[in-house]
């Protein structure tokens, strides 16, 4: 059996002992982004550091541990804190958990991020629903023997975000009144920002967004037949786009300020998910 396969079995197992429920949607939250899992109710908390075979988050304002809880009658595997490639991690191992919620028999994927704005129409604390995404600077987590127990060796990418689920994201930002920015995510591999030329070019290949996350996720997920809503806050504009430096405290802070309204959009996207 393949190494990966077998270590996410391994993890599988140990989270299920941990958790006596059937979790439907797993909800990726992104730096700054972590009270969504406040809300839930009947948590049950693991540490990355205690699950057989799981990376360990470096990142400041990246808690470490996986949240179990109920919230608008779903049952959510919440990873508060991810993994990124620029952590040093190979790609495969940041994907690791998306195999590991497969393996649970997750079939859905809510996943969050910080982004840097692009599309000069957006605006720092603006949520974007990604529509689609660039990943031609990002290593491929399916690079290696196809791993056949979740997909086929050459996944079709034609519609990783579900339109469906877009539609309803859509409704319940209307309904909630937030403004809702759509786009394209492109990933850069960081940890470094872009440089301007760097987001010039982007902006000529077609990304709204930047950001050094998500894509090998979601390109795991879509292999494995998930349906994924991808939403990044944006936090700050990219750079070049406004004569100033970057930097990740303001990245941070700005994501914590759309906390509340970020939060409530993703409970309203998962009560009504299907
Ligand atoms: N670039 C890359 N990643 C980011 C940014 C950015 O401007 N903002 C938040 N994450």
């Amino acid at each position: 059996m393949d190494e990966r396969y077998k270590k996410a079995l391994k993890a599988a197992e140990y989270i299920r002992t941990r958790i006596n429920a059937n979790p439907e949607i797993g909800v990726v939250l992104g730096s700054g982004l972590g009270i969504f899992a406040d809300r839930f109710k009947e948590t049950v908390e693991i540490e990355y550091k205690d699950i057989p075979g799981f990376p360990v988050s470096t990142v400041k304002g990246h808690a470490g541990k996986l949240i179990c809880g109920s919230t608008g009658n779903k049952t959510v595997l919440a990873m508060k804190g991810r993994f990124h490639y620029y952590e040093g991690y190979d790609v495969s191992r940041v994907v690791f958990y998306v195999w590991v919620f497969r393996l649970l028999g997750i079939n859905n994927l809510l996943i969050t991020n910080a982004a840097g704005g692009i599309n000069k129409e957006f605006k720092p604390g603006d949520l974007m629903l990604i529509r689609d995404h660039i990943s031609f600077f990002a290593p491929s987590p399916l690079r290696g023997e196809n791993l056949n127990e979740f997909g086929e060796r050459f996944p079709d990418m034609t519609e990783v975000y579900s339109r469906k689920l877009i539609e309803l994201a859509r409704k319940v930002a209307r309904e909630l009144h937030i403004d809702i920015k759509e786009g394209v995510y492109a990933f850069t591999q960081g940890p470094m920002y872009e440089t301007p030329a760097e987001i010039r070019a982007l902006e000529v290949l077609g990304a709204d967004a930047v950001g050094m996350s998500t894509v090998p996720e979601t390109i795991a997920a879509k292999h494995a037949g998930m349906n994924i809503l991808g939403i990044s806050c944006i936090t700050n504009m990219a750079a070049g786009i406004l004569d100033k430096p970057l930097n990740h405290e303001e990245v941070v802070s700005a994501a914590k300020e759309s906390e509340h309204k970020f939060s409530s959009l993703v409970a309203g996207i998962i009560e009504r998910w299907e």
